[in-house]
């Protein structure tokens, strides 16, 4: 219903079907896009260019099956159908209140010219912010089963571009990202972001991965800057069991004139299917504070015993923080029994708290004081154990009121030889998400599938994590200065992180010594407008935000958005974004491991209009190494014609709030 009533406008327009020749080109509706599809002696292949610039040579498409010819070659073009595609939606939640979606697709159908003259259709997309396209086998009989050994998508790019990418790992994305010429890149998972020596960006990943495995890319060897499609197997070696009708995620290539372009671009949200939600009204966007970081820091334990986090009188303590403090959610991990049994066969029970965790009075208590619960499934990877307790676990949180839930998959699949990001994990993943639905439960997933824009389908998949967030700088050598610089242009471009900004103690000896955050204090705060989620983590210790002016940005900032434009952006150097909501205007700043000053234009703002300007800046004397927590708060009257010179400190950043007077 609410779906009918969000379609602003929505055309699809069909074109009769024509016969074709071997060679069709598709352009994005803005005409600066051009994708290029061809039949050379009956291999089908595609390229891409902009503005007359080959990105992508010829490519190859196909499937090599197991106990079937594969589907590579000997095709000949059955006929290619044109239709091009318009509407405006509004997301439930988002980074901006409307989405334009408009393209031109293109589906090509192939048969094989020899037995078994099986179908296969390509149907491609144009977008003004780059392209996609997914195979589709059709219901046929000679082709019933489909396993799938290798899809062999090649990305063969147009020369030795810049790229930022991690290496292959088919458990998780929780990597730093490396900056390095094409040619020295290896196995990477997606998304990978380039760019091109003139500055154009592109990047490369999937949408609506459903019923498939994950993507990564490994080097062509003996074709320079080309990589090829490299599904993650099942423990028997198959890469997808299928049956057809059957169709793969969209293979996106993103593209921009700037690297900013990439962070505005909609097109992996657009190339998924509209809300399968009906009534959205229990989906909530909102800030949150745990019994998290304590555990992270060694303040507190997972585990019932002296310095057991979930207790029934820790939790009201942060429910009477987060309520005095207008932050709606609070998150509580370690609530539940098995806690002592993670990574070792993790037998968690999702229904039974500790006997000093009073779930039933905390619920209502934290509903008294206007605070939603956010109730913790880590699985440890048992899915089989889950997935018994799935539905009852979701029962229990729906009865008591709690309408979120973290989910979490540290440690190795079990069974064994699955992982994170095959088809087996893809389709519980999936399972999780519906069954969370139907009891109307929002998820923050952490250790996910990557996200490839569910969301849109399934608004209550509020964020994830799948990248190396905040809990790295408690326990490990932490996340260098450059790193949030370059998540929001590969990670990022996929969907919500759940990085869990905001830690003011910078360093906690008093818990681990030698361990520390990697930013100043202001970039914290900056980090809210820079990483886009609907769930965003306050996530120090409620004793770290007493008596801390700068809490009161954390406390403003919202976590949707009408609208989002990046001011300018360098990857893995600085980023400037603007995102406004309603009359407001929240301006972040981050830099890396350097100091820099900027001269930041307001044309953001109405014009001729006074606005008040709240700013959370690094003290003159920041640095996030020798004086992290130096900030300076100041507000003045500031007008659309102005600029507001800037110095980010080494590591450092700024955090803007703008209110029309
Ligand atoms: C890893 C998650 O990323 C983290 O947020 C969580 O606290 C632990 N697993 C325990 O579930
Ligand atoms: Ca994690």
């Amino acid at each position: 219903m609410r779906l009918l009533l969000l379609a602003l406008l929505s055309t699809l327009t069909a074109c009769s079907p024509v016969v074709t020749t071997n060679h069709e080109t598709l352009s994005s509706p803005d005409g600066t896009i051009a994708l290029t599809f061809q039949l050379d002696e009956g291999v089908p292949r595609y390229a891409v260019a902009r503005d007359g610039v080959e990105l992508i040579r010829p490519s190859p498409l196909g499937f090599v099956l197991k106990d079937a010819p594969s589907l590579t070659n000997r095709f000949r073009v059955v006929q290619v159908q044109r239709v091009e595609g318009d509407e405006t939606w509004k997301p439930v939640w988002g980074r901006a209140a409307e989405i334009h979606n408009r393209y031109n697709q293109m589906e090509v159908q192939l048969r094989e010219s020899k037995a078994p003259r099986r179908k296969m259709t390509l149907a491609f997309r144009a977008y003004d912010d780059g392209v996609a396209f997914r195979y589709v086998l059709p219901e046929q009989s000679n082709l019933g089963t489909v396993n799938i050994l290798s899809e062999e998508t090649a990305f063969r790019f147009g020369d030795n571009y810049t790229a930022w990418w991690h290496p292959v790992d088919y458990n998780g994305d929780e990597k730093l990202y490396r900056e390095t010429l094409l040619s020295k890149m290896e196995a990477l998972n997606t998304p990978v972001t380039m760019r091109t020596p003139p500055g154009v960006h592109l990047s490369v990943h999937e949408a609506a991965l459903v019923d498939y495995a994950s993507m990564t890319l490994v080097p062509v060897p003996g074709d320079p800057n080309s990589f090829k499609c490299d599904l993650v197997p099942w423990p028997d070696g198959v890469k997808v069991k299928a049956t057809t009708p059957m169709k793969t995620p969209w293979r996106t290539i993103q593209i921009a004139d700037r690297a900013g372009g990439l962070l505005e671009s909609h097109l992996i949200e657009n190339l998924n299917e509209p809300c399968a939600i009906a009534d959205t009204s229990w989906i909530e966007p909102m800030k949150y504070m745990g019994i998290w970081w304590g555990m992270h820091i060694g303040k507190e334990t997972w585990a019932a015993g002296p310095t057991h986090g979930a207790t029934t009188e820790n939790t009201r303590r942060h429910i009477d923080f987060a309520a005095s403090n207008g932050i709606r959610g609070l998150l509580v991990e370690g609530w539940n029994k098995g806690w002592d049994t993670w990574f070792n066969g993790a037998t968690f029970s999702f229904t039974e708290p500790y006997p000093d965790f009073d779930l039933p009075s905390l619920a209502q208590y934290a509903q008294e004081h206007g605070i939603a619960l956010i109730g913790h499934h880590e699985t440890g990877g048992n899915i089989a154990a889950y997935e018994e307790q799935m539905e009852a676990a979701f029962a229990l949180y729906e009865e008591l009121g709690i309408h979120a839930v973290k989910t979490g998959y540290a440690g190795e699949i079990l069974p064994k030889g699955q992982h994170h990001h095959g088809q087996w994990m893809v389709n519980h993943y999936q399972r999780v998400v519906e069954c969370a639905a139907a009891h109307h439960i929002m998820l923050d997933v952490h250790e996910p599938i990557k996200p490839t824009g569910l969301c849109r389908t399934w608004p209550n998949l509020l964020s994830g994590e799948g990248v190396r967030g905040t809990e790295y700088e408690a326990w490990s050598d932490g996340n260098p200065p450059e790193h949030t610089t370059i998540i929001p242009f590969t990670r990022g471009l996929a969907g919500p992180i759940d990085y869990t900004p905001g830690i003011f103690a910078t360093t906690f000896p008093k818990y681990r010594e030698g361990r520390r955050v990697h930013t100043t204090v202001a970039k914290q705060l900056a980090l809210y407008v820079i990483i886009y989620s609907p769930l965003q983590m306050a996530a120090d210790l409620p004793e770290n935000y007493e008596g801390q002016p700068g809490f009161q940005f954390i406390r403003d900032v919202p976590v949707t958005w009408d609208e989002t434009r990046v001011i300018t952006a360098d990857i893995g150097r600085h980023v400037i974004v603007a995102r406004r909501k309603g009359q407001d205007w929240f301006v972040g700043l981050i830099i890396a491991d350097s100091s820099a000053t900027f001269d930041l234009p307001l044309q953001f703002l109405q014009p001729d209009r006074p606005y008040e300007m709240t700013l959370y800046a690094d003290g003159k004397d920041a640095d996030w190494e020798s004086n992290p927590t130096s900030l300076e708060i100041s507000t003045r009257t500031v007008q659309s014609r102005d600029r507001v010179n800037l110095r980010l400190a080494r590591g450092g950043g700024a955090a803007i709030r703008f209110r029309p007077q």
